[in-house]
């Protein structure tokens, strides 16, 4: 048996024996250990920070003495007085083996660290992009061996990090020459490999040891809105997140709208391309300048998207999913390079993967929620709701998954409604309603008080009370369906009907009013018929679209529900319930998962692995169209009362009474949603 020291690391586990003098980082190599390192063992990265252990571990049958590793040397001296090191820590590139060892890797310096989400019942993402940095020591020219500087970069990064088969784009060669110079003939090296690509590509070279980070955009392309989270593509984090609203919505509000007005207007469709690109771009910059960082180390983007904005985004016309049978150019993902899609404000050499669409009109979106919540893998069966201008809804456990797309439009938004707004401060977001009195209570986005709490005008103030956001008017609705001020049919009873003067006639049918701020020169937010009618057909829609999956898949109940989309968190799931958004089931078996296409995104950018996995998993998934399905029609009907005409709701009926009213007097509204043409958003 050898007697070289015993080398053992934690939290890995791996051990081996090499010869007295090993660095660490090359032990940890040897073993396979997550030990990061971008300048190679030079001691200027300080990626290679390790923890040794001494003493006794009777655990891993070793006793470390206090000279089992080489002397604290000038190197890590000269890197603590620079930047700090904490006691106890050296570099694992400078540290050498004298002796049995115990090392633990502390998690910052893993290359697959994992990144821990938020959310309680979150997966966390394993740390494995696609661009990495390398830190090269690269030879002089020399007259008499003639070689050029692209070439002898991809000899060091072949010797020093064994890379191979390395490609170069113009943009690389024409800022190559300078910074391998600037550098005294040491650069920082961003190598990308796709897991689809047979070669890697430089993306970008900066001299010396780049330390201002690389950034990767996760981005949900959506019909009303466009939501990035910028991460660090080294550590995971999530470094800002912004949105702006799609401009494409000057060319129609829902997607069939402007489906039709390329299929109307020649060159419509690269109107539309260049819109959303343009706010690309300028997305692009507004998050950088939030993260204070340089736009050009954005040096990738991932994108997901319905299949509209998919073949808008590609510059592709979306002519064919306007009729059935909704062919797509292709739902296979795509790699491709920024300068493609006219990404001008992010790294010119970066890279785009758009992930691949299931098929017909449940896209790249429907995509990373599977990726996000992982149906396929769920033991019982779950049934995901991800709410947007259009709900992508899965249904599925670990033998089968089924997914449709549903038009739901934009008054889950909060667009569409009278007193409807984004979700900013000032913003209703909750409400309640007294059934006695049928006086509300409200909170406002920025505020945590409710509105009968001391010291709440003055703690809005500052932001006012300007409108109700999404989740704001799903818990209105219901209220006012709780307190007896709503009938089943969605009808708003008169102040005789419901013995309030908050209920007021407008035209021909009634309106509650929550807040009235006119003295003050503010607005009045009230919640008309026609909201009621938009939210019954969005509701409609989504509980059509679940309903649908529930008949394919052959069951009438589902054993947990998930709510995501962008303000998936803030839905009351006993309002969303109270107003038949999602069909009955145990409200402790009701959650809410942010926003998963989002998140989604997050994983593709962060762990290319992922990306195999999920172009693997939508091949299993089984696309139902509900277009051209004459039960969704039939669903979408009977789910227009609230919470339902037909399905019972006794899981519901543990937590709340629905009052037995009507409102439906001779001379009312006679605009009934059920009879309303619903179209594709
Ligand atoms: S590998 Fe860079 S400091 Fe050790």
């Amino acid at each position: 048996m050898s007697t070289d020291p015993l080398v053992v690391f934690t939290p890995s586990g791996k051990r081996g024996r090499f010869p007295v003098g090993t660095p660490i980082l090359t032990a940890a190599r040897q073993l396979g250990v997550d030990l990061d390192s971008v300048c190679g063992g030079r001691g200027i990265c300080s990626k290679c920070q390790i923890t040794p252990s001494y003493g006794e571990f009777p655990k891993h049958g070793v006793t470390v003495a206090q000279d089992a590793l080489s002397e604290w040397n000038k190197v890590e001296q000269r890197y603590k007085d620079k930047r700090g090191l904490i006691d106890g820590r050296r570099l694992g590139c400078q540290a050498a083996v004298l002796g049995d060892v115990v090392i633990d890797v502390p998690p910052e310096s893993q290359v697959h660290k994992q990144v821990v989400r938020k959310a309680a019942t979150a997966r966390n993402i394993i740390m494995d992009p696609a661009t990495h940095l390398y830190f090269v020591q690269v030879d002089e020219p020399d007259m008499h061996s003639p070689t050029g500087d692209l070439e002898r970069l991809e000899r060091a990064l072949k010797d020093q990090w064994e890379i191979t088969g390395l490609r170069a784009d113009p943009p690389i060669l024409r800022k190559l020459q300078t910074v391998l110079r600037k550098g005294n003939w040491q650069v920082t090296v961003a190598v990308h490999r796709g897991h689809q690509d047979a070669h890697s590509r430089i993306i970008d070279v900066w001299p010396g040891l780049h330390e201002g980070g690389v950034y990767g955009l996760a981005i949900d392309l959506g019909s009303t809105t466009i939501a990035a989270h910028l991460c660090d593509l080294q550590d995971g984090s999530v470094k800002a997140s912004s949105g702006i609203m799609n401009p494409q919505i000057r060319y129609g509000e829902d997607l069939m709208s402007r489906v039709s007005y390329s299929m109307m207007n020649p060159g419509g469709d690269q109107e539309m391309t260049r819109a959303v690109r343009e706010a690309l771009n300028t997305l692009v910059e507004t998050i950088a300048a939030e993260a204070d960082i340089d736009p050009k180390l954005i040096l990738e983007a991932v994108f997901v998207c319905n299949p509209v904005m998919h073949h808008l985004l590609l510059g592709i016309d979306p002519v064919e999913l306007g009729q059935a049978p909704f062919a797509l150019a292709t739902s296979e993902s795509m790699s491709l390079d920024a300068r493609d899609l006219d990404l001008t404000k992010m790294n010119a050499a970066g890279r785009v993967y758009l992930l691949p669409c299931i098929a017909g009109h449940v896209g790249a979106d429907a995509a990373a929620v599977a990726l996000s919540e992982e149906p396929n893998k769920s033991e019982d069966l779950v049934l995901i709701v991800d709410v947007g201008t259009n709900a992508e809804i899965l249904l599925g456990n670990k033998t089968r998954v089924l997914a449709c797309s549903s038009p739901t439009g934009p008054a889950f938004e909060g667009a569409q409604i009278s007193s409807g707004q984004r979700a900013a401060p000032g913003a209703i977001e909750r409400i309640e309603i007294n059934p006695d009195t049928k006086e509300p209570r409200f909170r406002v986005i920025g505020c945590d008080l409710w509105s009968d709490d001391a010291g709440f005008d003055e703690a809005t103030a500052q932001t006012g009370i300007t409108g109700i956001c999404g989740s704001g008017i799903i818990e209105a609705v219901a209220e006012m369906r709780l307190a007896g001020l709503l009938d089943p049919s969605g009808l708003i009873g008169s102040a005789e009907q419901t013995g309030t003067d908050r209920c007021f006639p407008e035209g021909r049918t009634n309106a509650y009013l929550i807040h009235d701020a006119t003295a003050d020169g503010g607005p009045r937010i009230t919640v008309t018929q026609g909201d009621i009618r938009a939210i019954q057909l969005a509701k409609s829609a989504l509980y059509a679209g679940a309903r649908l999956l529930m008949d394919e898949m052959g069951v009438e109940t589902v054993d947990r529900v998930v709510l995501a989309g962008a303000f998936g968190a803030h839905i009351s799931t006993k309002h969303a319930m109270v107003l038949g958004m999602i069909p009955d089931a145990p409200l402790n078996k009701v959650s809410s998962a942010g926003n998963a296409a989002g998140t989604g995104a997050r994983i593709a950018l962060c762990n290319k692995a992922s990306r195999q996995e999920i172009e693997k998993t939508v091949r299993n998934i089984t696309k139902v169209e509900t277009a051209i399905e004459p039960k969704f029609q039939e669903h979408f009907v009977a789910a227009n009362a609230i919470p339902h005409a037909n399905a019972s709701f006794p899981e519901l009926a543990k937590v709340v009474s629905l009052p037995s009213v009507s409102f439906n007097t001779a001379g009312g509204d006679s605009d009934t949603g059920g009879r309303r043409r619903r179209r594709r958003k």
